[in-house]
């Protein structure tokens, strides 16, 4: 695993942004996994200034979301595909038909899970974008997701819908649920770039990166990984 600590929370986009960079550049079709978040807002808002003054094309990327909210309007702005949109998808030169998510809205959900864990294997995922919980999930896997799981349907911890209450700011609850890509889809994937920022993410970046290798802490399965790189803000790293 390697791990590159930032001089601040901008250098720790900016170093991913690279690394994005890097990925898109190396190859004319690329599959690369995004997360949604306060963290990758400021990775895909470099992305999107570099494609508008450095030429960043989009142009052969396939972009695969890692989850989204269950029973969530359609039209709701947290939809998490209405996220990656607004900040990233519409505003570089991506194919119209190149944004690929989990819908949360077909009638069988079970099947959808199947479908979109299919879609994933055979992208295959070159690169992987990844945050991380402040209680150490990843996409929405929680605590004592197993390492084998799959693309399914999830129930979100009470942690997990309170750190993203924020989000929902006029009163509207957190969904209670989600479809997630599972800890083995996103092992799945060639490469995983992790970025974490601030002391509310340290501790678990800590069990992460120097803890045991175990199911109650999701994030640890990136130790599992022979090409995984974790970037953070000094505050992230508080405690490495
Ligand atoms: C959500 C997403 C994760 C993301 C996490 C961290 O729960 N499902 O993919 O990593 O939030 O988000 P933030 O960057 O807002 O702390």
């Amino acid at each position: 695993m390697r791990i590159i600590v930032a001089e601040d929370r901008v250098a720790a986009s900016q170093c991913a942004a690279v690394i994005v960079e890097g990925f898109v550049r190396d190859q004319r079709r690329a599959s690369l996994g995004v997360a949604t978040g306060r963290t990758t807002e400021a990775l895909y808002a470099e992305l999107v200034r570099r494609h508008q003054h450095e030429g960043l094309s989009f142009a052969g990327v396939d972009v695969y979301l890692l989850d989204e909210y269950a029973g969530i309007d359609p039209d709701d702005p947290c939809r998490f595909r209405s996220v990656v949109k607004r900040e990233l998808t519409q505003q570089v030169d991506l194919r119209r038909d190149a944004v690929h998510c989990p819908d949360p809205d077909a009638p069988d959900l079970a099947g959808e899970c199947c479908r979109y864990e299919h879609l994933v294997r055979s992208a295959p995922i070159g690169l992987q974008i990844l945050g991380i919980g402040s209680n150490g999930h990843i996409a929405f896997n929680e605590p004592g997701s197993a390492f084998d799981s799959v693309t399914r349907i999830v129930t979100l911890s009470e942690q997990t819908r309170s750190d993203n209450a924020d989000f929902f700011s006029d009163g509207r609850p957190v969904p209670g649920r989600a479809i997630t890509q599972g800890i083995s889809t996103i092992l799945a994937a060639a490469e995983l770039l992790l970025l974490a920022c601030g002391e509310r993410k340290a501790a678990a970046v800590a069990r992460a990166v120097h803890g045991p290798v175990c199911e109650m802490v999701p994030a640890s399965a990136l130790q599992l990984h022979s090409s995984a790189t974790i970037v953070l803000d000094p505050d992230a790293a508080s405690l490495l």
